[in-house]
């Protein structure tokens, strides 16, 4: 039997992204590919790409860049770029860098074995299609080595909502969802690979229709897989936040009580010009309906300062809706023109405005983090541990809500959720001493 090939994988953007990265190395997997961790002595390099902000693009082509004098060491080095830079750009990332292969967006990569061999012949591979043939049909079954213990699963794709500022409708197409059925199915492969705790992924996760009852039918399902000990999912939208979701949050006790539920502004004006279709005070509501049912659910948002048009007035509400919330967690970006959406047109802030803006609303944010983690201290989790830490005999895990925690423990807590009380709170991360 000939040497394995070596596949190298990159992967920038969002956590279907990462889930994706996995499925394109048990796809290659049967093309004789294993997995390597430096590009200096891979056979195929793939970067899997994130098109959200105009940096995130941008530094695809600076990583390309780079592999100039591997590939004239290598000429049988074979290099792809994939998700949804490939997407947006296809054919016009060849012709902006000839060192590309291969390019395939994020609907059509269980086509990866046949592109393989196009590219091994000599020949350049595109494949962008949204095609009829679903990916995960022809990605059956899961690879049946030991995992970790958590896991993403991508059980919805796509976007129909078309925020003003956003690619993801075009690069991901519309709202798919996978069938329960074989969502359960690669729930026990993953389960019985070792996986303790699985995050549910989508665009628009809450937005899933592939279970009679919504994604709180298929969370319910899933929480009868003996072994899987906790269900947590991401990202949701707001306007499709429904009773019963709301409702799994305050009794399905392996549903995680940590909630991302991004809402971008906080000022009425914006959101309409974003096109979120719901308000300051409608996001509010929800917000104290769900606390209602798991009062101590921790919340986290995303947020974009400087879209256009947005006033010193509507930065202020946006700072009040963050003040009446208190999130536990939170990313937030300067507003990025992308090329094709409808904001893009319209005139742009100054960039010391944005910037001032910015870190104002991230101070508060820092504030609000660090307040939520003090509050953890004398308090006891479950924290299912993952790695050892750097110092010996500690070991690092998550908490239900989600926080970094170190604790000394024996490795055999490795993989298993323990109870641990909460001793002192640092910038990142709680420590802790295990209970039981
Ligand atoms: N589907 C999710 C998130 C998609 S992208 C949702 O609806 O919330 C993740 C985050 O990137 C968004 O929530 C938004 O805050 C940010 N984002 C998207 N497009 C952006 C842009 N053009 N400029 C800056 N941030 C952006
Ligand atoms: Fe983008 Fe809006 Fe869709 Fe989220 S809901 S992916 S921000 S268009
Ligand atoms: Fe980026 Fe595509 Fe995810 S644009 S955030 S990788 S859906």
């Amino acid at each position: 039997m000939s040497a394995p090939k070596k596949l190298y994988i990159k992967t920038y953007g969002c956590q279907m992204n990462v889930y994706d990265s996995e499925r394109m190395v048990e796809a290659l997997g049967g093309q004789g590919y294993v997995e390597t961790q430096s590009p200096d002595d891979a056979d195929m390099i793939l970067l899997n790409t994130c098109h959200i902000r105009e940096k995130a693009a941008e530094k695809v082509y600076s990583e390309l860049g780079r592999y100039k004098g591997l590939k004239a060491d290598n000429p049988d080095l074979k290099i792809g770029v994939a998700g949804c830079v490939a997407q947006a750009e296809g054919a016009e990332i060849m012709r902006r860098q000839p060192l590309v292969d291969l390019v395939v967006g994020p609907q059509s990569y269980h086509r990866l074995p046949a592109m393989e061999q196009t590219v091994r012949s000599g020949a350049k591979a595109l494949d962008t299609d949204f095609p009829e043939d679903d990916k995960f049909d022809t990605l059956t079954t899961r690879s049946k080595a030991k995992r970790g213990p958590t896991a993403f699963l991508t059980v919805q794709e796509g976007c129909d909502k078309f925020c003003a500022f956003c690619v993801v409708p075009y690069t991901r197409g519309a709202e798919v969802s996978r069938p329960a059925d074989r969502v359960l199915r690669e729930a026990r492969e993953l389960v019985d690979a070792g996986v303790a705790e699985i995050t549910l992924l989508g665009q628009n996760v809450n937005a899933y229709h592939g279970h009679d009852g919504g994604l709180a039918g298929l969370i319910r399902d899933l929480a009868g897989i003996d072994g899987l000990e906790r269900i947590r999912f991401t990202t949701s939208h707001p306007n499709d936040m429904d009773d019963a979701l709301i409702a799994a949050h305050g009794d399905c006790e392996k549903l995680m009580p940590y909630l991302h539920l991004p809402v971008q502004s906080g000022s009425d004006r914006i959101l309409k010009a974003m096109n979120r279709k719901h308000t300051a005070e409608s996001y509010l509501r929800l917000i104290e309906r769900i606390r209602a049912a798991r009062p101590d659910i921790l919340l986290s948002g995303d947020f974009i300062v400087g879209f256009p048009g947005e006033t010193e007035a509507d930065f202020d509400d946006t700072m009040a809706l963050i003040e009446a919330v208190e999130y536990g967690q939170a990313y937030s970006f300067k507003y990025s023109t992308r090329p094709g959406t409808p904001a893009a047109e319209k005139p742009q802030l100054p960039e010391d405005v944005v910037t001032d803006r910015l870190h104002r609303l991230q101070a508060l944010l820092g504030t609000q983090q660090q307040a939520v983690q003090a509050r953890m201290v004398g308090q006891e989790v479950g924290v299912l541990f993952e790695k050892p830490g750097r110092e010996a005999g500690q070991m690092i895990g998550k908490s239900d809500h989600l926080h970094a925690v170190y604790a000394a423990a024996p490795a055999g807590v490795l993989g298993q959720v323990r109870r641990v009380r909460i001793t002192r709170s640092s910038p990142n991360s709680l420590a802790g001493e295990l209970i039981n």
